[in-house]
């Protein structure tokens, strides 16, 4: 079944960057400096700021293909995803960094301009694939959250109170991909499930990349 089979994709994906990606090792090893985590928030506001933009233009293409039970399904989801940057903004202003209301450009990574590309590219080309991007994201979140910010609490002395933009996905990705998982086994056929597990991982590599790409910039 497709539902499962993403879902171990999924899991392995995550234990893979988990153990390797510089962020979370300078996490695990309390090596990450303040620089860094300011990095990471902007990145994570900037890529916030774009999800209603992406779905938007998903519910747009799925209508205009005649796909109405996913042109609802986008519709419900802007209304699930809308204003989900305002937690990073807060985070950055509680952590007395600088916060504006967009992400200054000069620190938005390239993994990150990678990801938001493959999403337009992606919804282009097809807008059922934005759902295993969606998924990958909200699964990945769900399982890589919890250790994460006990790491940066325990080890950066950074509660997760400080880290909202993490700590609020986590309690409603668990819910949220619980809807991807049923979306996704109605989309599903032989003829797209090649496409749809590229999608997938086209998405975890440009996570890994953006994630990555926020620890050691000065
Ligand atoms: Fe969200
Ligand atoms: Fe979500």
């Amino acid at each position: 079944m497709i539902t499962q089979e993403f879902k171990k994709l999924i899991e392995e994906k995550t234990e893979h960057i988990v153990n390797n990606n510089p962020l979370f090792i300078g996490a695990r090893k309390g090596n990450l400096d303040k620089k860094d985590i300011e990095v990471y928030l902007n990145n994570l506001m900037f890529f916030f700021q774009h999800t209603p933009v992406h779905l938007a233009k998903a519910q747009r293409v799925a209508k205009a293909r005649g796909n109405e039970r996913l042109t609802e399904f986008y519709a419900e989801k802007i209304r699930e995803e809308d204003g989900h940057d305002q937690w990073a903004k807060n985070d950055l202003k509680n952590l007395n960094f600088e916060s504006r209301d967009t992400a200054p450009l000069e620190v938005i990574n390239a993994g990150n301009m990678k990801l938001l590309a493959l999403a337009k590219n992606m919804i282009d080309k097809d807008p059922s694939l934005f759902i295993p991007y969606m998924l990958f994201m909200e699964y990945f979140t769900v399982l890589a959250a919890p250790d994460f910010m006990a790491n940066l609490e325990k080890n950066h002395a950074i509660p997760r109170k400080f880290i909202t933009a993490i700590a609020y996905h986590e309690e409603l990705d668990k819910d949220h991909v619980v809807e991807d998982l049923k979306v996704l086994d109605w989309i599903s056929n032989e003829s797209n499930y090649d496409e749809l597990k590229e999608a997938l991982f086209q998405t975890a590599e440009c996570v890994d990349a953006l994630l990555g790409d926020c620890v050691g910039l000065q």
